[in-house]
């Protein structure tokens, strides 16, 4: 695994958070860090020049939705997906589990895989570990998930427990599966809200050595305080010298306490969703840029903003696009946004780094709940 390494570089006193450089391949990322979301081999409405400048340096794509259009065989003789979008940083796949599990039609769950129905043209897939690291491996992102089994909240302890042994024996299917040294398998920690089970899996994980770590099934309709418990008892858990990674989790106070529990890498849809229902991420609140206030409103959506939005374009300009439905309004949004919470995270860091993270952050780090 010496394509990759994981060097922490500051710690903070008062709590579990860290700074650290991931060095990947396709370059380095500075954790804590937000990363945005590319589903479908792009970042909604950005091209990769316009993602670099916000400060983006490693980027998610999906491999659910790239099997399903255009599928692995055109990414792969593209060269890769890194060619293929033209993003030349660091990139991370998710297996596409999840994604099964909340976006299709499922049929069945067995110990083997899953099996479901394609959205795009109905034909049954069936998809299993070593499909999805077979899929993974043709993609060619720098980073990819292990294939997971992430139960809904409320399915009970018995369910939870289920998923989460066959996460585990599916890991070791994938690590079997894996080709390609120059990309790094990272593990899934699952568990539902039960902290034995995800203290358990942990145990389990960790004894494989794996490149990194992530805890998923979080953020999937539970109370905010029960995401926070299961992420303050479990990220601590994790190996020390390795990357941690909190899977579809991007609110402000959601990632501060997570990175005060030790958390390194984040990602979510939210500052390119937002931006497609014309909101925009301002100092921790969310506006919606349609609304009348701001129709004559000539400052910047944010005056400290150092996005090419706020420097070029005024929130009146920004509602006018959005009354207008014209285009450019979900680019320039999507450019703020993004700059915003990637900012964010980099503001963090610098703070863990000063050593004054706590008391920047302590309006966020209030207990949530
Ligand atoms: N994205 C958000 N949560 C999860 C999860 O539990 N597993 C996977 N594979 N992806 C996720
Ligand atoms: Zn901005």
């Amino acid at each position: 695994m010496s394509n990759f390494s994981f060097q922490c570089q500051a710690r903070c006193g008062h709590t579990h958070a860290r700074t650290g450089v991931f060095s990947t391949p396709h370059g380095i990322v500075e954790t804590p860090r937000f990363m945005p979301v590319g589903t479908l081999a792009n970042v909604k409405t950005l091209t990769p020049a316009q993602l670099k400048e916000t400060g983006a340096q490693m980027v998610l794509s999906n491999t659910y939705h790239l099997h399903l259009q255009p599928g692995e065989e055109i990414v792969k003789r593209a060269g890769g997906v890194h060619k293929f979008m033209g993003w030349s940083g660091p990139m991370l796949t998710d297996s596409g589990g999840f994604q099964v599990f909340s976006l299709s039609e499922m049929r069945s769950i067995t110990d083997d895989g899953v099996t479901f129905r394609s959205p795009r043209d109905g034909q049954m897939i069936h998809l299993t570990p070593e499909r999805s690291i077979q899929i993974q491996n043709a993609l060619g992102a720098d980073v990819i998930m292990a294939f997971d089994e992430c139960p809904p909240p409320g399915v009970g302890r018995d369910a939870v427990e289920k998923a989460t042994e066959r996460t585990y024996d599916w890991l070791k299917r994938c690590i079997q599966a894996h080709e390609r040294s120059d990309q790094a398998l990272f593990g899934i920690v699952q568990g539902g809200e039960y902290l034995d089970l995800r203290a358990e899996a942990v145990r389990m994980l960790t004894d494989l050595d794996l490149p990194g770590y992530a805890i998923g099934g979080v953020s999937v309709g539970e109370a905010p305080e029960v995401i926070d418990q299961v992420v303050q008892a479990t990220a601590p858990l994790l190996p020390l010298d390795k990357p941690r990674y909190l899977m579809g989790v991007g609110t402000y106070r959601e990632m501060v306490r997570a990175i005060a529990a030790g958390i390194d890498l984040f990602d979510c849809v939210i500052p390119t969703r937002l931006a497609r229902h014309g909101s925009a991420l301002v100092g921790g609140e969310r506006w919606n840029v349609k609304n009348a206030r701001f129709r004559e409103d000539f400052t910047p959506l944010d005056a400290s903003c150092p996005c090419y939005t706020c420097q070029n374009f005024t929130r009146a300009y920004l509602s006018h696009l959005l009354r207008a439905q014209e285009l450019l309004a979900y680019t320039l949004l999507s450019i703020h946004n993004i700059t915003e919470l990637v900012g964010f995270t980099q503001r963090i860091r610098a703070a863990i780094a000063e050593g004054t993270f706590t008391e920047e952050f302590a309006r966020w780090l209030a207990p949530i709940g």
